[in-house]
């Protein structure tokens, strides 16, 4: 597969099949993606997946856990404030998304299912978790994490797999270490849903726009 097709062909995928990935297909893609950058290849990132019984569980203890009202823990600072340029753009997805996904602004129950099925990872087989060690920097080492992140994104598509990094699927910390055996003291930095893409459900056709390239691009 060429390149560009690994990086137009990924997009975050909300509506996965029920389908399993073997493992060896996971296996796959974390040899071709540990070849990513890190800061003096200190590769601080573990991989933890969680795949068939354990992806029902930890989707079952996350949405319990949402429903009653529990407040999201992450080990990492979560963003609050978004200066005016990214709010913007921050509301525009989720306009657009529930837009095309035919959930109007008023339809309390209709959003409240939406955010629900992000702690289900939209029906994916797998979430692949990537994990640091309690004692190393922070921001440095989430920089490294986007860098195997993002590359197991598109070593993915060259599988026939979706993807969507999920920001929610590490709201819960405790039950993630817990059910998948990951010590206290771990960071779970961020989950990676991955499974087969529905073919045709709205969820996993939307497109997000980009800034055209003169907007984010200058020769100093
Ligand atoms: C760190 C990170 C966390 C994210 N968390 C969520 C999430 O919790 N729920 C969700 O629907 N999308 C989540 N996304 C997906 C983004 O919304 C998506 O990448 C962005 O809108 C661009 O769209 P695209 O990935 O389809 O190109 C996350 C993306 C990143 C990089």
């Amino acid at each position: 597969m060429e390149l560009d097709q690994a990086v137009l062909g990924r997009r975050s995928i909300r509506a996965f099949l029920p389908d399993a990935i073997p493992r060896d297909k996971i296996q796959k893609i974390v040899e071709l993606a540990r070849w990513a950058p890190s800061w003096g290849n200190t590769q601080p990132w573990e991989i933890v997946v969680a795949d068939g019984e354990k992806t029902r569980s930890l989707a079952k203890e996350f949405v319990d856990a949402a429903t009653k009202g529990a407040t999201p823990r992450s080990d990492i600072l979560m963003p609050v404030e978004f200066p005016e340029l990214h709010k913007k753009r921050y509301i525009g997805l989720g306009r657009d998304l529930l837009t095309f996904l035919g959930i109007a602004r008023d339809d309390a129950e209709g959003r409240r299912q939406h955010y629900l099925n992000m702690y289900t990872f939209f029906g994916a087989s797998a979430v692949v978790y990537l994990v640091i060690d309690g004692r190393l920097n922070e921001p440095y080492s989430c920089l490294d994490l986007g860098s195997i992140g993002t590359t197991i994104c598109y070593a993915a598509v060259q599988e026939g797999l979706g993807t969507i990094y999920l920001a929610a699927a590490m709201h819960y910390p405790n039950i993630v270490k817990k059910v998948l055996d990951i010590p206290e003291d771990k960071k779970v930095v961020i989950g990676i849903a991955m499974g087969v893409p529905h073919p045709d459900a709205p969820a996993s056709l939307f497109r997000s726009n980009r800034e055209p390239v003169d907007n984010i691009l200058r020769f100093a």
